[in-house]
This record gives C-alpha cells, sequence and structure tokens, in this order.
C-alpha cells in the first residue's frame, strides 16, 4: 500500500463565469520514505496538489488515501487531526512567533492535543531543535537568527509530533543560495537518516537535483514523472521555449 494514493483527484474553483482547473484529473502513488520535488511554472497548479496532499483543501472529486485512510471526504476537523498526525509543513516565510524564542516556537504544536508535560514538551522541542543542528540557539528569536536558522527552526517545528511526511511550498524561496544548500541537505538527511517522506514545492532546480523522483506539473496536469532530473529540465524547459 501506497503511503499516499491520489485516485482521480480534481480541484475546480467554480469563479462564477469562468472554472480554474487548478487540478484537473490526477492519479499519484507516493511510498513511505520516498523525497519528490513538484516543477512546474507558475500556476500551473503545484500549490494545489500540495494543499490536497498536505490536507489543508479538500479536493473536488476524486479519492485521497492516506496511510490507507480516505481523507477526501473528511471535515475539516477530522482533516486538521490527520494532518497533525502525519504531515509536518514549512513555507516560503518561516511563519514562526516573533517575539518568542526557538524553543517556544518548536514546542507551540504540542500545546494542541499532546499529552505531554510542560518539562517534556521543553526536552522535545529541544531535541527536534538539535537535530537541525540549533542546540545552541534555544533562546534566541526569529529576529535573532539568520533566514537558513529561522527556516531550520521552521522544520525543527514541524517535526516535532513526529510526522512521516515533511512538506515544503518554496521552503528555500527566501533564501540566498548559500544558505538554501543547508536547508536543502537538511531535507536530505532527513529523508535518508530519519526515514522521512519529504515532498518539496519549489523552481529551484538545484532544490530539485536532490530530489529522487521530480513531478513536472503543467496546467493542472503532471506532465513529467520521472527519476531524472536531465529529463524534468528538458520537460520544464520545454515549457519555456513556447
Ligand atoms: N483560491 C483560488 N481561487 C481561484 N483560483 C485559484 C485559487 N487558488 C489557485 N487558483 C488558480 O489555480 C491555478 C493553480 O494555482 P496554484 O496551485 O497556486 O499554482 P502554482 O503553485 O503552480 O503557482 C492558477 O490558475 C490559480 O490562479
Ligand atoms: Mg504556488
Amino acid at each position: 500500500m501506497a503511503l499516499i494514493e491520489l485516485n482521480k483527484v480534481k480541484k475546480t474553483y467554480d469563479l462564477g463565469e469562468v472554472q480554474v482547473h487548478a487540478l484537473r484529473e490526477t492519479n499519484l502513488h507516493i511510498d513511505k520514505g520516498e523525497y519528490v520535488a513538484l516543477l512546474g511554472p507558475s500556476g500551473s497548479g503545484k500549490s494545489t496538489l500540495m494543499n490536497t496532499l498536505g490536507c489543508l483543501d479538500r479536493p473536488t472529486s476524486g479519492s485521497y488515501q492516506l496511510d490507507g485512510v480516505e481523507v477526501a471526504s473528511m471535515s475539516r476537523n477530522a482533516r486538521a487531526r490527520i494532518r497533525n498526525e502525519h504531515i509536518g509543513f514549512v513555507f516560503q516565510n518561516f511563519n514562526l512567533l516573533n517575539r518568542t524564542s526557538a524553543e517556544e516556537n518548536v514546542e507551540l504544536p504540542l500545546l494542541y492535543g499532546s499529552s505531554l508535560t510542560g518539562r517534556a514538551r521543553r526536552r522535545r522541542a529541544r531535541e527536534m531543535l538539535e537535530l537541525v543542528g540549533l542546540g545552541e540557539r534555544l533562546d534566541h528569536h526569529p529576529g535573532q537568527l539568520s533566514g537558513g536558522q529561522q527556516q531550520r527552526v521552521a522544520i525543527a517545528r514541524s517535526l516535532v509530533n513526529d510526522p512521516s511526511i515533511l512538506m515544503g511550498d518554496e521552503p528555500t524561496g527566501n533564501l540566498d543560495s548559500k544558505t538554501s544548500k543547508e536547508v536543502i541537505s537538511l531535507f536530505k538527511r532527513l529523508n535518508e537518516e530519519n526515514g522521512i517522506t519529504v515532498i518539496l514545492v519549489t523552481h529551484d532546480l538545484s532544490v530539485a537535483r536532490h530530489a529522487r523522483r521530480i513531478l513536472v506539473l503543467r496546467d493542472g496536469r503532471i506532465e513529467t514523472d520521472t527519476e531524472s532530473y536531465d529529463e524534468a529540465f528538458k520537460s520544464l524547459h520545454a515549457f519555456e521555449a513556447e
């Protein structure tokens, strides 16, 4: 059984006069332990697919089984529960609380629905910050950290509930190429050493290069699904040449 299984999933936005086919009929399997990059031009449906996979959005039709459980028809609350259990999310702009220490930021998801004591929560937050190489920065506020360090705090926060999947929508979009590399190598390490399934949206080809599978989207469809970086690169540039 695949960890992620989409069957005939569609997402259509009905704007009255026009219908936007953000995701056309899509079938997709992703196994546990994969490292997948979603590439494609702006507006091709990357975020729509990611938000669907991340249970943030519900498809208009079709089936989405996450770890054998049908989530496409679930209520918002039920989806939130599934998300907390399975999925860690990181965003382009980090989404950290600014007046709060790194440790408290990481601890935050544990305040909802976790049975841990305050002490156990802090220990867990510290472990996660150590895992991302920020064990020395527990008391720093986001403003006292570099962009790359802030994204690593966000990654630590996304891992605190022990998710099996880590997802990011343009997680290096606000980072320079050097800090971007730090963050990419962290995703790679979490995938290879900790067995976490990684799914990233990116338009940075150096990010996609590290993935073991690349999906190229175009006009709401998965146009190319490949393990070859060169093939993905060609597919992406075929669009740009038009
Ligand atoms: N909430 C929305 N309402 C209407 N159209 C939307 C909405 N969100 C996305 N779209 C449209 O769906 C298409 C895919 O968008 P998106 O998934 O954000 O693409 P990408 O992330 O690849 O840039 C685009 O045409 C976009 O304008
Ligand atoms: Mg997007």
